[in-house]
């Protein structure tokens, strides 16, 4: 495997050629404090403080459409699991190389793996400064015994927080399916089948201002549910404009992905975002994508499109949509041609 960045970025003070954006797609200088004009939704989903259920799926709907992002606070899922899950993957990405490579090589399959910058390290012509441990979560006693057994608490941590975050990306998802007005459980079969854990990490970096921790992209995912902690490094384009998505003490930020774009014929929009480092902490983040299962066709639900409102995009087979957005590396313009129902 190629080295992962937190193995040797500690000892540089500036950085390799290869991890250096041209200008027009690095970051310059950035700026964390509070902008005040992200205005990114946040969503209270307890019923009993946002008015009623209908209340929120508006405002679910609308931040779908105006941001394709949003934060949720009062999810019903445990504050202390949140920490404990953040402590023991950063624990995770504390461990010396050698030690995560071995915990990382015990799926046969290679569903379980440690990665660094993308899956596309031996083809990109620049890194990313990020390592990734990836690894699917559902059924459990399926994947969990090709987990990581160190940090020792991993598996039973990391189960049990994917067990409720999956609960809460049903909830939300069976709010999104009332306010498109689709049947109930539309999402809750095929298009939900196959969640996956990311546990991002990106060491301190000496020149944050070159770098990038992942490009801009949209999540190949129905929804993504990041736990992203207190520190910043999540950037959504809006309107043609970085902002910062800034950490909130115990929110989940979910990201709407280009499935439910598709799904959903536009009316919601895959949000465009990317990572951006820093020069004095190291950032760990775990995400939850909500992916259909492989043999699953994705295409605008018909009972959303009609004369006026024509299918924008075409019907195409999950896997196959996936391998051509990987190995296009996310580029949105290249998605949304192989997408387009007139191509
Ligand atoms: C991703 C992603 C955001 C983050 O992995 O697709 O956008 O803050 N991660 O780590
Ligand atoms: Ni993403």
């Amino acid at each position: 495997m190629e080295k992962l960045v937190s193995g040797w970025s500690t000892s540089r003070t500036t950085l390799p050629e290869s991890y250096i954006f041209p200008l027009e797609t690095r970051p310059g200088e950035l700026h964390f404090g509070p902008d005040g004009n992200s205005n990114i939704p946040v969503i209270d989903l307890d019923e009993d403080h946002n008015h009623d259920q209908t209340s929120i799926i508006q405002q679910i709907i609308k931040a779908g459409q105006e941001y394709g992002i949003f934060q949720v606070v009062n999810h019903g899922v445990s504050e202390e699991l949140m920490d404990e899950t953040m402590k023991v993957t950063k624990e995770f990405h504390e461990m010396p190389d050698i030690d995560k490579a071995r915990e990382c090589s015990k799926d046969p399959k290679m569903r379980c793996r440690l990665y660094t910058s993308s899956e596309n390290y031996s083809t990109e012509q620049l890194h990313y400064w990020r390592d990734a441990l990836v690894h699917p979560c559902h059924p459990l006693e399926e994947h969990m015994q090709f987990w990581p057994e160190n940090p020792t608490q991993y598996r039973e941590i990391v189960g049990k927080y994917t067990e409720e975050v999956r609960k809460l990306a049903s909830k939300i998802l069976e709010l999104i399916s009332q306010g498109l007005r689709v049947k109930p459980g539309y999402f809750s079969g095929e298009l939900s089948e196959n969640p996956i854990v990311l546990v991002n990490h990106y060491p301190a970096c000496p020149e944050p201002g070159l770098a990038l921790g992942i490009a801009k992209h949209c999540d190949p995912s129905v929804i993504t549910i990041l736990l992203q902690g207190d520190v910043p490094g999540l950037q959504l384009c809006k309107d043609g404009k970085w902002v910062v998505v800034p950490p909130l003490s115990h929110a989940f930020v979910v990201n709407i992905g280009y499935v439910l774009q598709v799904m959903s014929n536009g009316k919601l929009k895959g949000a465009e975002h990317r990572v951006v480092t820093n020069s004095s902490v190291a950032r760990t983040t775990t995400s939850l994508f909500i992916y259909p299962s492989n043999d699953s066709i994705i295409k605008p639900e018909t009972t959303l499109t009609d004369a006026c409102n024509p299918p924008l995009y075409r019907a195409v087979q999950y896997k196959d949509f996936r391998s051509y957005y990987i190995s296009n590396a996310a580029d949105a313009e290249k998605v949304h041609e192989f997408m387009d129902r007139h191509t």
